[in-house]
């Protein structure tokens, strides 16, 4: 029996009566024939013989949530299916900010859109606020009821009506999913401490240290300052429960069906309501096998293929990106590979285009750079790219020794050096940031700190040195150059876009003291975003005008599809970073210099890639590339294309 036909017998023996209108009967089934066969195929694979029961209960949570979708939702999954690749059209911007921090509640964003609109914006990623644990809860990533908001921001009900308003404006509304685990305070937690038998088997439980021990060997510490170890003692539960973060985040075990279950319907519940993107929060952590470090398992992409598939069937809006903060040859996974090739996450973190910004705007050296790049597979074409400068996360410097030593550098001697750099350590250092989780055993020090704080402008300001500031604004529209040009969705940090610094008392809120990613998290300045456009020659105006400015650029260049791979090609000098992209329309070079010096680049270097003629989109002024040099200012960023 075919995949489809297998399809077709489960839903016309399940689901006999289950439709009133026949389009609607037929719509579902069309879905359930392009998607039926991934989705069973990879029930199979994570569930062996529970695959087929489940099967049976995804279909009533689907059909339930297709029943209850929205009549304006519908239609934009009308509209989505004819332009597959919204995600990808160059003139996709996202913006990511907290609620509170920006507009105070969810009814006081929408006198806010304005502001997201004209700065471009499509697509909004509002920081969690789906109904956190009381206290401490890693910044809203400790949730207690997926279906309920944070009592402060608003209701549900908030969270719809600015859906709409969003998705009137041509922005798209992107939440955190946290899978991997819940707050101990969650029903499903409180219940598996009562003894209730089904719950517990929600969770990962152990009677003694035996399997924890054993699982322990080969385990990483994620916060090995504020929650060493991987397992923490429930006096309640009688037992040692797997937290892989923090001791009141309980790691769900997705080995049983039910928590499967449980997300895919809470999945189709916030689609429902208005979500359109789902970020899918440290998913390379939700299966575990001993022996390994619990990333990145083959069953994790089959888990995500699953949850994708039922979101197609019932909301084919709806996209994924994958939060997997993992090696280039494991991150490809994740937008799929071989069967699962474009089936899983539609969008993934760029971390290590992040990471390589940073390091080369340190070293004024960008070989490391582009040898990281060429080290990266390609992407399937319908996937796309989120690429920041930097997140609500701290910065850990995920270089490969292979990277560095390919380069001639030893990689813990250069993450060693970009630590001190950035925590302002290293002598010259134009940085402030703060260390975040110094790890003794492997010597890692990550990094907290806004953008403009670790590009100088802190510094600068306090120095009262006009060409420090004048370099530090250099460096912050440099940085977002790159990501801007590079092809995908780019995503501006909240106060990125003014130049906002580091906030010095983020420790006086007291669930924030102990987590010094706070200091890259302020609130919106929103006098200063006044000023900053009234006055643009100020530092903070003049890097409000300069990204505007950008944004505006992009919009029209059809060379950054993201379906279009950025690669680097050789540089003739090291402070200059060559991308070039081939598309269709002709190639789109971007040119960036990491250095506060004027680099003399032979015409050649460019010619080679584009002919005589070129345009350069930042500056709009035309090239031709005879027998003299082309001299690039500090930090300048030119956007070739052909002309
Ligand atoms: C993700 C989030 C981070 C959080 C962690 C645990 O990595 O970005 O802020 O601490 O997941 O949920």
């Amino acid at each position: 029996m075919s995949q489809p036909a297998l399809s077709r017998t489960l839903l016309t023996r399940a689901l006999r009566n289950a439709f009133d209108d026949d389009r609607d009967a037929d719509t579902f089934a069309l879905r359930l024939d392009r998607y039926g066969p991934e989705l069973s195929e990879s029930l199979q694979a994570a569930y062996g013989e529970q695959a087929q029961p489940l099967l049976a209960e995804l279909l009533e949570v689907m059909l339930h949530a297709f029943h209850t979708r929205p009549a304006d939702l519908r239609r934009l999954d009308e509209a989505r299916l004819l332009n597959p690749d919204w995600l990808q059209a160059p003139d996709m911007l996202g913006y990511v900010t907290y609620t509170d921090r920006f507009a105070g509640t969810l009814k006081g964003m929408h006198d806010r859109l304005g502001y997201l609109e004209g700065l471009g914006v499509r697509y909004l990623h509002l920081m969690p606020l789906l109904k956190p644990r009381a206290g401490e809860n890693d910044g809203g990533y400790a949730v207690q009821d997926y279906r309920a908001v944070r009592e402060d921001l608003g209701s549900m009900d908030d969270l719809s009506a600015l859906a709409a308003d969003l998705r009137s404006r041509g922005m798209s509304l992107v939440l955190d999913l946290v899978l991997n685990h819940v707050a101990q305070e969650h029903d499903w937690a409180r219940r598996a401490r009562a003894g209730e038998p089904t719950f517990r088997e929600y969770f990962h439980i152990y009677p003694d240290r035996t399997q924890p021990d054993a699982f322990e060997r080969t385990l990483p510490e994620i916060f090995p300052d504020f929650a060493p170890g991987n397992f923490t003692w429930n006096e309640e539960a009688g037992g040692w429960v797997w937290t892989t973060f923090n001791t009141y985040q309980w790691d769900l075990n997705w080995a049983n069906p039910a928590v499967l279950r449980e997300f895919v319907d809470i999945i189709l519940h916030l689609a429902n309501r208005g979500v359109e993107v789902f970020r899918l929060d440290a998913i390379a952590f939700l299966w575990k096998r001993l022996g390994t470090d619990c990333q990145n398992q083959p069953e994790v992409h089959h888990l995500t293929r699953v949850l994708r598939a039922c979101a197609r069937i019932v909301a084919p809006a709806v996209a994924f990106k994958a939060e997997a903060i993992v090696a280039p040859a494991d991150l490809i996974h994740y937008l799929g590979t071989r069967d699962h090739h474009g089936k899983v996450s539609d969008m993934a973190y760029h971390n290590s285009l992040m990471v390589q910004l940073w390091s080369s705007l340190a070293s004024r050296d960008t070989r490391l750079f582009a040898q990281a790049l060429s080290a990266f597979p390609p992407k399937p074409t319908n996937t796309t790219w989120g690429m920041y400068v930097r997140c609500h996360d701290d910065i850990g410097w995920a270089i490969s020794d292979a990277d560095a030593h390919a380069v001639g550098l030893s990689g813990p001697g250069h993450r060693h050096f970009l630590s001190d750099f950035y925590s302002g350590e290293f002598p010259g250092s134009f940085a402030r940031g703060l260390v975040f989780q110094f790890n003794p055993q492997t010597g890692d020090r990550r990094i907290s700190g806004t953008c403009a704080s670790l590009a100088g402008l802190d510094a600068a300001l306090e120095a009262g040195d006009p060409g420090r500031t004048d370099d530090a604004v250099r460096r912050i529209l440099l940085l977002h150059a790159v990501t801007l040009g590079f092809g995908g969705v780019p995503l501006l940090y909240m106060g990125d876009e003014l130049a906002l610094l580091n906030d010095p008392a983020f420790g006086d809120t007291l669930e924030h003291a102990a987590d010094n990613r706070w200091v890259h998290r302020p609130r919106m300045n929103w006098a200063l975003a006044a000023d900053a456009q009234a006055s643009p020659a100020t530092p903070h105006g003049r890097v409000n005008a300069g990204l505007r400015h950008l944004i505006r650029a992009r919009q029209s260049l059809a060379h950054l599809h993201a379906s279009i791979e950025s690669r680097p090609v050789a540089s003739p000098d090291p402070r200059v970073l060559l991308l070039r992209r081939d598309h269709p329309l002709g190639t789109f070079l971007g040119v960036y210099n990491f250095s506060e010096h004027p680099v003399h680049l032979p015409a050649h270097a460019l010619r080679d890639h584009l002919g005589e003629h070129a345009r350069d989109h930042v500056a709009g002024s035309a090239f031709t590339f005879g027998g003299h040099d082309v001299i690039l200012e500090p930090y300048r960023a030119l956007w070739l294309t052909q002309s």
